[in-house]
Order: structure tokens, then sequence, then C-alpha cells
């Protein structure tokens, strides 16, 4: 049977591990220079309706480390749902790939593709979630703190597909989660519940408010995002005035620890969101957790792609 990686909810926390372990084992491979060419005569097809640096790059480099290729489609080159229905992109892709990445616009559509497609199909960022980003910001909390259970993120900002993934994530493996964020752009209510019962099991403390000075304070991670996602940038001028209080800037650093670190999924509006000072700063990890895309985004290939897993 193929598995998808649509949200965080197509994984168990074992093999959330199992994942984590592998794109450790494979970062420290690449730092030695030791090949490990594990999806020799895969293809990877990626379908981009929205423009992407991070996990294009990651994507395709991934695939090529792994011994793999990778097939980049624009928009442009098969407007998925317009030149050919999406069951049939879906029905297509499976005669000629071994897995499909995707980002796209509404979730349902990767939903979709996934239905029809008899191999798997890795959701690059819809606006309801993206779970790859999240993946790679859990290992690097883990790489950086030693442990990501019982750590303490503040999301402050929008209640977007970042948020969304982080709830279904932190919910799962056990890690705080406190998001403020006005009040009109929370998280939809629909995940919030979810995560809130997922939470009892993990023993994840789970809270949505407005103010981002009570979220950060205790807070081991403050993680923010742009505050127009991609597709909104006509509202780009309310929102900067609704958000102008939950910008990451120094001020709102010194509510948090002196040992406090700065995640953001990048690409980052210095000015906006967060501040050049913060961003550029010392106790930002940004970039780490950018590089980090590349080795979970492999560990997620060889998971998926591999038919005995990491098995063998
Ligand atoms: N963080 C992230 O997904 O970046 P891209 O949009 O550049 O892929
Ligand atoms: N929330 C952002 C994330 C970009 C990686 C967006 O959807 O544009």
């Amino acid at each position: 049977m193929k598995r998808d990686l649509l949200t965080l909810d197509d994984l168990s926390v074992d093999e959330i591990e199992q994942i984590l372990a592998r794109a450790a084992l494979r970062k420290k491979e690449l730092r030695a220079g030791i090949p490990h060419p594990v999806l020799q005569g895969k293809t990877l097809g990626m379908i981009f309706k929205k423009p992407s640096s991070r996990t294009r790059v990651s994507f395709e480099v991934g695939m090529y480390q792994l011994g793999g290729y990778a097939v980049v489609l624009s928009h442009q080159d098969i407007r998925m749902g317009q030149r050919e229905s999406v069951p049939d992109i879906g029905r297509l892709f499976s005669r000629y790939l071994h897995g499909i990445m995707v980002r796209t616009f509404a979730h349902e559509e990767a939903e979709e593709l996934a239905q029809y497609a008899t191999i798997p199909v890795i959701n690059g960022l819809t606006d309801l979630t993206h779970p790859c980003q999240i993946l790679a910001a859990i290992f690097t909390i883990q790489e950086q703190l030693g442990r990501y259970r019982g750590v303490k993120v503040a999301y402050v900002g929008d209640g977007n597909n970042v948020a969304h993934s982080w709830l279904k994530g932190a919910s799962k493996l056990g890690i705080h989660l406190t998001i403020a964020s006005p009040p009109q752009y929370q998280p939809r209510a629909d995940i919030v519940k979810k995560a809130l019962e997922v939470a009892e099991q993990s023993g994840s403390q789970i809270e949505i408010i407005t103010d981002p000075r009570v979220a950060v304070k205790g807070a081991d991670i403050i993680y923010t995002d742009v505050w127009a996602s991609m597709g909104q940038e006509a509202e780009l001028e309310t929102r900067r005035q609704v958000f102008a209080p939950y910008q990451v800037n120094q001020d709102l650093l010194q509510a948090a620890k002196p040992e406090t670190l700065v995640m953001h999924c990048l690409p980052a509006h210095r000015g906006e969101e967060i501040t050049a000072e913060v961003i550029d700063g010392e106790r930002s990890i940004v970039f780490e957790e950018a590089e980090n895309r590349l080795h979970v985004q492999k560990a997620i290939l060889e998971f998926l792609l591999r038919p005995e897993g990491f098995a063998a």
C-alpha cells in the first residue's frame, strides 16, 4: 500500500522519530562525503503552483544525492486542473514516476491527487498545511537543544499553514505550543480542537492566545512566518496594520529568556514580521532550519519511496 504525506496526521510518532533519525544519519554521511544512493533508478515529479526556493532545491538536490532524479513542473508547464484534470495527472504520473511532490493552493487538490495516484504524494505546502517544514523545524530543535519533547515553542503571527502544521506536530510529539495571533487571524478551530485532543495523549500544552508577550514568556523557541502568505498578497496592506504588534523584534525578545532561539520558515520580510536585527542576530537559527530541509526531505523520500522503508 502506498503512503502519502499530506499532513502530519499521516505519520505515527514512531515514524516521525525514524524520519528524524534517518535525517541525522544522512546529514552526517553527507558531511563526511559518504555517498548514499539508496533511491537509484527512482524518480520524483514536483508540481509547483506557487513559487519556491527551499522546497524545490531541497527536494531536487535531495533526489540527486539519493541517486534518483527529480522532474520539476511549473504550473505553466502542466496547468493541473485546467489543461488536464487532477485525477488524470495523478493517473498519468503514476505511470512514469515513483513519487509526486505537490505545492498548490487548495489542500483538497493535493488530497485529490493522492486519491488518484498509485504512488506516494508529498505535500510541499498547501493553503492548509506545510508538514515538511515542521518536520525540519522539529529536527532543528532537537539538534540545537538535544530534545524536542517538553520544549516550549511560541508561534507569533498569522494562524496559517505553518501554524496548522505546528499544531499537528507539537500536539503529537509532546512539544508545548502557544500561538499568539490577532483574533481574526487565529488558526482554524477544527485543527485547534483536534490538536487539543491529541495533546491529551502526548502531554503537550497547547494554547491559542492574542498577546505575543505572554506567548514568548519562558519560551525556548520563538517561531514566526510572513504576515501575508502566497496568494494573500492583495491583503498585505491591511495585514501590515493588524500584525504590527506581532513583529518579532528586540523588544519582544526581551520578554523571553536570554537563551531563547528564533526560527522562521523563510522567506522572511525584514521590517515586517521580524526585524533584521533579530533574524540576522545571534539567537537566530533560520538558516540551520533551512539547511535541514534538505536532510529531512531526503529522509521523507527514503521513507516513502523505498518499498522496504528504512528496514534495509
Ligand atoms: N520555507 C519554504 O517552504 O520555502 P520555499 O517557499 O522557498 O520553498
Ligand atoms: N505561510 C507561508 C509559508 C511559506 C513557506 C506561505 O504559505 O506563503
